[in-house]
Parts: structure tokens; C-alpha cells; sequence
């Protein structure tokens, strides 16, 4: 990638309070265009690594860059970057229209050119008709999209939100990812986005970094991320994954789903396979891994069942299955396997 293509760069960026470290220095860089989401649990620093780019909080170290000029020592004001709080932040004694404008009013814009762009702003996020409406007499998804609204009429290269869905209910939150994406596309800047949520990130990102203790465990797409993670900590993070203990000694694998060979250091490692890779075996049927475990649990999910197995190992196996299959019942023996493509040999 050559460095115009690049919109964010962060070099070393770092961040302690007191004797926490929220984010220990990070590398990073950001294509124009990207939609970006940082994922992680709560406290892991996805908000001070947000906060330090939009100039709310002082780095300790490293440096920001944005279209290759460095921005490390710059105000929340003088940077190309607009941020669009967690709970909103909207100004409770203004209305919409007033909330939207601020920060061109802040510019001394001409009011023309004002109530143009706020016009432009509030059609943007499907507000039209409601811009004297305050605050208190919007719903929370309105009031989501005028604090979306008041950060995109600034016209920001680059756009940070911050768990901007997350008050919102699961309807909604669905509604408001479409228009994210619309907006994303329409407008064609660079977002970067904070959640815990994975299924928000991994439905409405182009890319993922994974964050964990004030680190990037894992930085890629989503179906990087999701079929193949390379820690532990990602692989059980984000959707559900079986995680089974074995070791490797000469380039052979051993777990208690058998031997194979695959390359790689001696040591312990963890077999990764989701689930919905793990097949229910007929008398007859064959995979290229294969195992056999006591039914423990069944779980009814509409449009599948879910068996958690036993292993002879003590390890447990979820295996989803289509419904509509004869259902097995608890204590019955199962056979089940996968392909070698569908599971991720990780250190263990
Ligand atoms: N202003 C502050 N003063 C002291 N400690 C802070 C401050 N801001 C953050 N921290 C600490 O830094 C760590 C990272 O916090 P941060 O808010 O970045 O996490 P987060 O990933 O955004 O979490 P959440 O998902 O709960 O919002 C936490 O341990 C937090 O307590
Ligand atoms: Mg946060």
C-alpha cells in the first residue's frame, strides 16, 4: 500500500493512567475509506486509542498522523477528525437544527452556508421534518442520528464513533447499522468505530482490530477474524468456537480427535472449529476429522439444534445441526467430525 492511501498512521501510540495501562504503544495504519471497528471487552483501551485520535486525550508516546501530517500535538478542533460520543452529547437546550449547526456556527460560516449544510446533514441521517424538535422529544435513535449529524456536517476526512449503538434496542440498532453503512458509502470517508459488540463489527467493518488488555491482538477482515484467528483470545471472542487441547511433536498434531500431520513448532496447542463446521456423522458418513462424544445438552435455536458433547478427553464439542434431523437424545453417543479446512491449529 503506498502512503497516500493511508488516511490515519499511529506510531507508538500510548497512553497510562496513573499506574494503569490503558494502551500499551500501537502501530496502526488506516486505508482512506476504510470502515475501521476496534472490538474489544470493557477496559480494554478501545476508548483512549479513540480518544487520543480525536485530541480528548494527550498520548504518553508515539504519534498521529492524518494524510502524512502529524497531528500528535493539534486540538480536537484543528484536527480533520470528528467524533461522535457514547450517550450523544447533545446540547439538551438546543434543538436539532441548533445541535447540527454548533460547530459551524463555532467557524462563523456564513448562515446560508450554515442552514444548507444542516439541511444536507439531517437528510443525510433521514431527519428532515424533525429540526426544531429539542432533544428530550426524540427518540434514542433520533438523537443518535442528530449527534451523527452534527459530526457529519463538518465534513471530517475522518469520522470516530464511539459505541454509538449501544443504547439502543436490538431493532433499532439493526436499522441504524444499515444506515451507517449507506452514510459510509455515501459520503465515502474514513470511519473508525468502537464496540463490544462483535456481531456489530463484524457485520458492519471492512476491517477489525481486536483489542485486549491495551493491545491489537488480531487486525483484519472479518473473515479473517472469524475463520482465522490466531489466539485464543480472539477465537473465543468473537462467535463461538471449540477449543480443543493438543500438542505437536515432529510436524504431527495430536488431539483427542486423532493424529494428523500439519507443520509448525513443538508445543502445546489448541484445535479451533466452530460449531456450525461440525457435522453430525450417519453410520456410513466419513470426515477428515473425526470424533465421538456423549450428548450432554440440547438447545432448540429455531433454525438449528445445538448438542454440547462430551469427549472421552472431559472436553466439551458444540455441534450445531439443521433441524428437521431425527433429534438425538441426552445420553446418547454421537458421531461428529469436520474438515481440515474448517478448524485452525492455534498456540496452545
Ligand atoms: N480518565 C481516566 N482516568 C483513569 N483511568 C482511566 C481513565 N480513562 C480510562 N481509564 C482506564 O483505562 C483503561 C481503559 O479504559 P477505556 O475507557 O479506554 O476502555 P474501553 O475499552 O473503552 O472500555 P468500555 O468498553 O467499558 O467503554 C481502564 O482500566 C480504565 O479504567
Ligand atoms: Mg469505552
Amino acid at each position: 500500500m503506498v502512503a497516500s492511501d493511508i488516511a490515519v498512521q499511529l506510531r507508538g501510540l500510548s497512553r497510562s493512567f496513573g499506574t494503569v495501562t490503558a494502551v500499551h504503544p500501537i502501530d496502526l495504519d488506516i486505508p482512506r475509506g476504510d470502515f475501521l471497528a476496534i472490538l474489544g471487552p470493557s477496559g480494554c483501551g478501545k476508548t483512549t486509542l479513540l480518544r487520543m485520535m480525536g485530541g480528548f486525550v494527550e498520548p504518553n508516546a508515539g504519534h498521529i498522523e492524518v494524510n502524512g501530517a502529524d497531528i500528535t500535538h493539534l486540538g480536537p478542533e484543528h484536527r480533520p477528525i470528528n467524533m461522535v460520543f457514547q450517550g450523544y452529547g447533545l446540547f439538551p437546550h438546543m434543538n436539532a437544527r441548533q445541535n447540527v449547526g454548533y460547530g459551524l456556527r463555532l467557524k462563523k460560516l456564513d448562515r446560508a452556508i450554515i442552514a444548507k449544510r444542516v439541511s444536507e446533514a439531517m437528510a443525510l441521517v433521514r431527519l428532515e421534518g424533525y429540526e426544531d424538535h429539542m432533544p428530550a422529544q426524540l427518540s434514542g435513535g433520533q438523537q443518535q442520528r442528530v449527534a451523527l449529524a452534527r459530526a457529519l456536517v463538518m465534513k471530517p476526512q475522518v469520522l470516530l464513533l464511539d459505541e454509538p449503538l449501544a443504547a439502543l434496542d436490538l431493532k433499532l440498532r439493526q436499522a441504524m447499522q444499515e444506515e451507517l453503512r449507506r452514510i459510509h458509502r455515501e459520503i465515502g470517508g474514513t470511519f473508525v468505530f468502537v464496540t463490544h459488540d462483535q456481531g456489530e463489527a463484524l457485520g458492519l467493518a471492512n476491517r477489525i482490530a481486536v483489542m485486549k488488555d491495551g493491545r491489537i491482538e488480531q487486525l483484519g477482515t472479518p473473515e479473517d477474524i472469524y475463520l482465522r484467528p490466531q489466539t485464543h483470545f480472539v477465537a473465543s471472542f468473537i462467535g463461538e468456537a471449540n477449543l480443543l487441547k493438543g500438542r505437536r511433536r515432529g510436524g504431527v498434531i495430536e488431539t483427542t480427535c486423532g493424529a494428523f500431520e500439519e507443520g509448525g513448532p513443538d508445543g502445546e496447542i489448541a484445535l479451533v472449529v466452530r460449531p456450525e463446521s461440525v457435522r453430525r456423522l450417519g453410520h456410513s458418513e466419513r470426515a477428515e476429522i473425526e470424533t465421538t462424544g456423549k450428548v450432554d445438552e440440547i438447545v432448540f435455536l429455531g433454525a438449528h439444534v445445538r448438542y454440547v458433547l462430551s469427549l472421552s478427553s472431559g472436553e466439551k464439542l458444540r455441534v450445531q445441526d439443521p433441524v428437521g434431523k431425527p433429534r438425538a437424545a441426552i445420553g446418547d453417543m454421537m458421531g461428529v467430525g469436520w474438515s481440515r479446512s474448517a478448524q485452525r491449529i492455534i498456540a496452545g
